[in-house]
């Protein structure tokens, strides 16, 4: 019998999610509570399921988000979540049929591109996805860091508070429309996002650990930073504290909230380690401590990956260092966005046109999605043989343009 691939109903959702969670090895029971508690958030009308004998095998699920780009502007993309085959059914194109239907509907929705943080690399670069936004992760050793133990708090007339969770979900949506009109692969978030990282609302399948909330203001009040860290409680057998701070999250809209809440969390008493969480790879934390090296990666990958799915209005919404021309033939195997387009950036804007020139750089759409929000270099990928430099120095040209002076960073997982 054939394998069934199409959105679910709702009386399907609790075997859906009994295959998401085999498919992420967790234990393959969903109650019916938390079918229904889950149920309104998911948004159905967009979750597919493959069906084999009526039971579900593989689940896929995208939802509305908007992608901020290079300049501050913001696309409508379609963010990929919930993928899974069973392992009973994998390597049978059923993650293929899934995403071709759900990125064929997203291109006639008119979404600019498509969104996912791939578990592993090798998943979905065929689909037109490159990795678009990178993370490193430190371990702070702070006895080693040379942070000055006397420090009283930020020395800009700012302050950092304690605050509580009811204070978050009040000042921390406006602060982060703040922050990811700034942050160029930063995604939005709902209010429920708030409302699930302050406890608000607490998942009957997930445990729930109040953390620390540290808030700083400027000197003239302004709330520019949120901390949110947890702590663990260990001591070492001659009585020396040994304790780990984490970071779960940390917005910053200036350098001076983002230098102040990392000196801050270094500098608590009892915390000998500080773990950073995801960060942008070129976050300021290892530079602010008299001894970077105190800073150990732990993690250094690729997080966010993009998937044009419209050339035009992707090339469009982003700004430009520098005013410069290309022509690009792009290459898409879905037939969802390729094509030959001609791009002019200038200070006031950048036109994108379909063109019939010939082209300076000839790239599949897996690398001109890695190239959008300014991580990889034109140059390095030309070296590497994935893409061609049709106009000698057109790669060059094509990082002057698309480079940008700070990284792109998506600190949320979705
Ligand atoms: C990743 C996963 C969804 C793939 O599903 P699938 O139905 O087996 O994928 P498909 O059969 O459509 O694969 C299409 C192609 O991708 C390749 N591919 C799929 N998963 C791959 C992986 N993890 N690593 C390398 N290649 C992979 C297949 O070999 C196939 O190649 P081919 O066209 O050359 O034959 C499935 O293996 C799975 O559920 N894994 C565990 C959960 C997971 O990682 N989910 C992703 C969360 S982001």
């Amino acid at each position: 019998m054939s394998v069934d691939v199409r959105t679910i109903t709702e009386s399907e959702f609790t075997d859906w999610l009994r295959a998401l969670a085999t498919g992420f090895l967790r234990p393959p029971v969903v109650r019916e509570d938390e079918a229904a508690e889950r149920l309104p958030h998911m948004g159905l009308p967009r979750i597919r399921g493959a069906f084999d004998d009526g039971r579900c095998v593989a689940t896929y699920r995208s939802f509305a988000q908007e992608l901020t780009v290079p300049g501050g502007g913001k696309v409508p993309a379609s963010a990929v979540s919930n993928v899974t085959v069973s392992p009973t059914h994998r390597r049978r194109g059923l993650l293929s049929r899934m995403m071709d239907a759900d990125l064929a509907a997203a291109k006639e929705r008119g979404d600019v591109l498509s969104t996912l943080i791939a578990a592993e690399y090798r998943i979905y670069g065929r689909h037109g996805f490159g990795p678009a936004a990178s993370i490193t992760e430190w371990e702070v050793d702070v006895p080693r860091a040379g942070l000055d133990a006397r420090w009283a708090g930020p020395g800009d007339g700012g302050r950092i508070d304690l605050v509580d969770g009811a204070d978050v979900r009040k000042l921390g949506p406006e602060l982060h429309e703040r922050f990811r009109a700034t942050q160029h692969g930063a995604v939005d978030r709902d209010e429920r996002w708030w409302q699930l990282g302050t406890g608000q609302v607490v998942m009957s399948f997930q445990p729930w650990t109040e953390p620390f909330y540290a808030v700083y203001r400027s000197a003239q009040g302004e709330v520019e930073g949120l901390l949110v860290y947890q702590a663990d409680e260990k001591w070492g057998d001659a009585k020396q504290p040994l304790n780990t701070a984490t970071v779960r999250d940390m917005i910053a809209v200036s350098p001076a909230a983002e230098r102040a809440l990392w000196h801050f969390v270094c500098a608590v008493d009892w915390i000998t380690t500080v773990r950073s969480g995801y960060r942008a790879s070129d976050d300021l934390l290892p530079l602010l401590l008299p001894d970077p090296r105190a800073a150990r990666i732990v993690t250094q990958a690729d997080l966010l990956w993009v998937r044009l799915l419209d050339v035009v209005r992707a090339l469009e919404a982003r700004t430009y260092a520098v005013p410069g021309s290309l022509v690009l033939q792009v290459h898409d195997a879905a037939g969802l966005a390729g094509g030959r387009f001609r791009l002019d950036a200038s200070a006031d804007g950048a036109v994108c046109a379909p063109s019939a020139e010939s082209p300076d750089l000839t790239l599949d759409v897996r690398e001109l999605g890695s190239l959008y929000l300014g991580e990889e270099s034109a140059v390095r990928l030309v070296a590497l043989g994935r893409v061609t430099e049709e106009s000698a120095g057109a790669a060059a040209v094509a990082d002057a343009l698309f480079r940008t002076p700070r990284r792109p960073w998506c600190p949320d997982i979705f």
